[in-house]
This record gives C-alpha cells, sequence and structure tokens, in this order.
C-alpha cells in the first residue's frame, strides 16, 4: 500500500482501493486523486473540504453522512467505535478530543462528535487521528488495533502540538508517526523535526517526515 500526504490533514492510501481521508488542501483540489471511498474526520471546512462536489462513497460519523445524503453524496455512516468494512476495507471509528460543526451548512448544524479512523487495507493498519487534543485512551487505540502507522497533529493551537504528539506516539505504539495538519497556516506552525529527535532518541519507533505530496510505501 501506498501512503500519499497531500498536505494539512488529507492523505491518500492506495492499495486494492483508493482511500482518500479528508479531502482537502490549502489553494488546490483534490478531486484529480479520484479515491474508490471518502472518510471524513469531522466537519470543519478543513476536514470536509471537496466531499460534496467530490460525491464519492463517503465514510463519515451518523450527522455529517445524514447531511451529505441530503447533498446527493452516496454515504456510509457509523460511529465512534464502530467498525465497517466497505468494498473490502475496515474501518473503525475512534473518538476525537476536539469540537466541530458541519462549517458549510452554517450555524447550528453540530456534526456529532470529532472522529479518527484507523483504516485497514492490505494487511495494514493506518490510525489518522483526526484533529484531537492527546487522550489517554490512545492507549487502547495501540492494544486494541495495533495500528502500524499512526497519523499525528502537530499544529498545536487546534490540536495536539509536538509534545503532546511524542506521548501519543507512545501511547499508540504504531512502529510509523507521520505528522500532520501543520505549517498549513502561520497559526498551526510546527517543526517535525523537533517531534522526529525527540521519539526516536526516546523509543523504537520511526518518525516519518513527509512533504506535501510525498508517498512512503508500506509493506504487511
Ligand atoms: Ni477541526
Ligand atoms: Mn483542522
Amino acid at each position: 500500500m501506498q501512503l500519499t500526504w497531500l498536505g494539512h490533514s488529507c492523505v491518500l492510501l492506495s492499495g486494492t482501493k483508493k482511500v482518500l481521508v479528508d479531502p482537502f488542501i490549502e489553494g488546490g483540489s483534490v478531486t484529480d486523486t479520484n479515491p474508490d471511498i471518502v472518510a471524513i474526520t469531522h466537519g470543519h471546512s478543513d476536514h470536509m473540504g471537496e466531499a460534496v462536489s467530490m460525491a464519492k462513497k463517503t465514510v463519515a460519523i451518523s450527522e455529517i453522512a445524514k447531511y451529505l445524503k441530503n447533498k446527493g453524496v452516496p454515504v456510509e455512516s457509523m460511529n465512534i467505535g464502530g467498525t465497517l468494512v466497505v468494498d473490502g476495507i475496515s474501518f473503525t471509528m475512534t473518538t476525537g478530543v476536539h469540537s466541530t460543526s458541519i462549517e458549510e451548512a452554517g450555524l447550528g448544524f453540530s456534526g456529532g462528535t470529532a472522529a479518527g479512523f484507523v483504516i485497514g487495507m492490505d494487511g495494514i493498519r493506518v490510525y489518522h487521528a483526526g484533529d484531537t487534543a492527546l487522550f489517554s485512551d490512545m492507549k487502547l487505540i495501540g492494544e486494541l488495533y495495533h495500528p502500524d502507522v499512526a497519523l499525528l497533529p502537530i499544529g498545536g493551537r487546534y490540536t495536539m502540538g509536538v509534545t503532546e504528539a511524542m506521548m501519543a506516539a507512545n501511547f499508540i505504539g504504531a512502529k510509523t508517526i507521520i505528522p500532520i495538519h501543520y505549517n498549513t497556516w502561520d497559526r498551526i506552525a510546527a517543526d517535525p523535526q523537533v517531534l522526529k529527535k525527540a521519539v526516536e532518541r526516546t523509543t523504537d519507533l520511526k518518525v516519518t517526515v513527509l512533504q506535501p505530496g510525498e508517498s512512503l510505501e508500506l509493506l504487511p
């Protein structure tokens, strides 16, 4: 499987199927990635992104799924703690400690709660944390689902920063940590090399810092 960080929180997993998480990139479009399945972590516009205009099969929490269905998007709804298999790809929805609303719908569209996903494809499990604070149940995510890769926000201000992500990496125990949700804008500026040095000095985990558009090959 190939994992491509398209920027911000947007990640494309290409294997048996193409799965796109959080279809938003700043100043660009993700439509030409042509995914089979889109997964949305929460309703903020920097995560919902092009979900409506792409109108691909979309996995989302019940409240967002209802909204998307109403917009003509084919949806698979689920909720925190559940696992859903779509076209052979498994999606487990994990909690995110973060606010949410369906921003493009205007005030009053709550969007349920913020979530993350553990996505299983081709014998590899990838945990995409979405937007979240550090929470100690990340240990449970590690113990239960044994993700091979963890995508963690490090930009601070709206999510974990580098310090919290260091502890998150320890809680989850995924062998490969990939920082996301930073340097998109000045207000979420962060240095991923600080995370890399700290984690690799103190654990046997590896932090892979990707550039937007860069891919990593993952073997089971
Ligand atoms: Ni958010
Ligand atoms: Mn965000």
